[in-house]
């Protein structure tokens, strides 16, 4: 059914058990995206006024691109580079799986901001394989988890998650790391007291002691999402003003650390399905394929960011798109493995990804791709499954905790804290 490669790797201590699951780039596994974009071609002329702004976003890119040269070339691999300032060789984003005991880094159940749908031992999941797999680079190294080293370097921080229910398990993942290192967890809570859920709008975990919060926004297209106009056809029923950002974005500014996502929303299901449509100044763009209208929002976002944040106060990030790993997404088929896959089978590409590798090429304001789609593309035996918090509904989207999600955020601490450079540049 699934094959499994076990190999035995030198590079790692001997005391490990070891066995890795290769590299999406040395598998080199066909190309071919999972999820192709929809494209619902009802084909309705796209007007005067849309061509024009385009053409005019266009031409205001290039202002940005211009002065901007030495920046994006920093990102050329697609990746973080100059990790260590001056290197440009090292993709944290390529690399193996390894077996590790020393894995997972925290219990789920001893954390308060695990959400009961992640915690996937205590609704019954029986195997353990699945937590004991750490991230290991091919040609660098991400630091061994330091606890105590990184809840200093946070004193007095202020870090942001936005977008949708993928930002909030990085965003639980984080705290529980996190809380692993403070001795009394009660000084660590929520500053409004709430219930983590699935529709709330924001969550901040306060590390009281330290004088800093890890927050949460959701938003889960990062684009303003309205009620539909009074006058359009009776389908739409909202709208995703494609041109302006989402109206908490204010406040997103005034942080540290910014890190986005968004994607797993841009399906015709939660969109079209829903009665929600495309919108662009006062106008409805009904024929607008998805893929076109997630570019725009992106080049919304990019605009957005690069007027608003100061890239000399906070460092920004935008994570790529997390690949489910559905037999049948339609029919909510969904066997979840008990090992990783040897190769990724065409699950480390997408076309969002993508799209974000290209928007941030053309920034003025530096933004770091944490490009996780390769890598978690292998872990078709991290799902949430069937130990999710809906009984009989099983889920190949969401990942248990502990989990993938820990190596994003081992990857988003590597990237902010071994750039010195270019880290809390104006607290240093
Ligand atoms: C950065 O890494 C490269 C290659 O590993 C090494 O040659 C160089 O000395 C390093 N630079 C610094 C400042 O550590
Ligand atoms: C996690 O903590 C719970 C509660 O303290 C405990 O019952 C359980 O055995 C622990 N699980 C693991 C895997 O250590
Ligand atoms: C807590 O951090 C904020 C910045 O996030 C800073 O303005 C404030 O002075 C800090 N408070 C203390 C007591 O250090
Ligand atoms: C939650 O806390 C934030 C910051 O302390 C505050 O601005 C906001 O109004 C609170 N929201 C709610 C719903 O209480
Ligand atoms: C960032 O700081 C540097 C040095 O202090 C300054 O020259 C530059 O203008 C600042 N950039 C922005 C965008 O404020
Ligand atoms: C999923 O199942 C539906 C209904 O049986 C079928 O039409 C579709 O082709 C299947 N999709 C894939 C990717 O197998
Ligand atoms: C889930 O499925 C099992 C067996 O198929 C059934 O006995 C149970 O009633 C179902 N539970 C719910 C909540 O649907």
């Amino acid at each position: 059914m699934i094959e499994i490669m076990t190999s035995f790797s030198r590079s790692v201590s001997l005391k490990q058990r070891v066995s890795t699951i290769g590299s999406p780039r040395a598998v080199g596994s066909p190309r071919l995206s999972r999820r192709s974009w929809s494209s619902r071609s009802i084909l309705i002329p796209i007007g005067i006024a849309f061509v024009l702004s385009f053409f005019l976003a266009i031409g205001l890119r290039y202002l940005y691109v211009l002065p901007s040269l030495t920046q994006t070339s920093r990102f050329q691999d697609n990746s973080v580079s100059g990790l260590n300032g001056s290197d440009n060789s090292c993709d944290l984003f390529y690399g193996d799986w390894i077996l590790d005991d020393r894995y997972p880094l925290y219990n789920a159940s001893e954390c308060p901001f695990v959400e009961q749908g992640f915690n996937c031992l205590e609704n019954g999941r029986k195997d353990d394989g699945y937590l004991k797999w750490r991230w290991k680079p091919k040609s660098c190294a991400i630091s061994k988890f330091n606890v105590q080293h990184l809840l200093q370097m946070l004193r007095n921080k202020r870090i942001v998650f936005v977008g949708d229910s993928m930002s909030r398990t990085q965003w639980e993942s984080l705290i529980c790391l996190l809380m692993t290192g403070v001795e009394d967890k009660k000084s660590v809570y929520e500053v409004n007291r709430s219930k983590i859920t699935k529709q709330i709008r924001f969550l901040g975990a306060r590390f009281s002691s330290l004088n800093f919060t890890i927050e949460f926004f959701r938003s889960v297209f990062l684009v303003q999402h309205n009620w539909a106009p009074r006058r359009g056809p009776k389908r739409v029923r909202s709208t995703l003003r494609l041109d302006k950002l989402d109206d908490i974005s204010n406040e997103w500014i005034n942080s540290d650390v910014l890190i986005f996502n968004t994607g797993q929303w841009w399906v015709p299901g939660k969109l079209f399905g829903m009665g929600c449509y495309f919108q662009i100044g006062n106008t409805l763009k009904l024929g607008l394929p998805i893929d076109s209208a997630f570019r725009i929002a992106l080049n919304t976002w990019s605009t957005w960011i690069d007027r608003m944040i100061d890239s000399n106060r906070t460092r920004v990030f935008f994570r790529t798109f997390e690949p489910s790993h559905w037999s049948n997404q339609t029919l909510r088929l969904c066997d979840v493995t008990t090992q990783p896959l040897s190769e990724t089978r065409g699950y480390e590409s997408s076309p969002f990804s993508d799209t974000i590798l290209d928007v941030v090429k053309t920034m003025a304001v530096p933004v770091t791709v944490l490009h996780i789609t390769p890598l978690s593309a292998f872990r078709s035996d991290a799902h949430v499954g069937l130990w999710g918090d809906k009984p009989n509904m099983s889920d190949c989207s969401h990942w248990c905790l502990p989990g993938v999600p820990d190596t994003w955020n081992e990857l988003l601490l590597t990237a902010l804290f071994s750039n010195k450079e270019a880290s809390f540049r104006s607290h240093v």
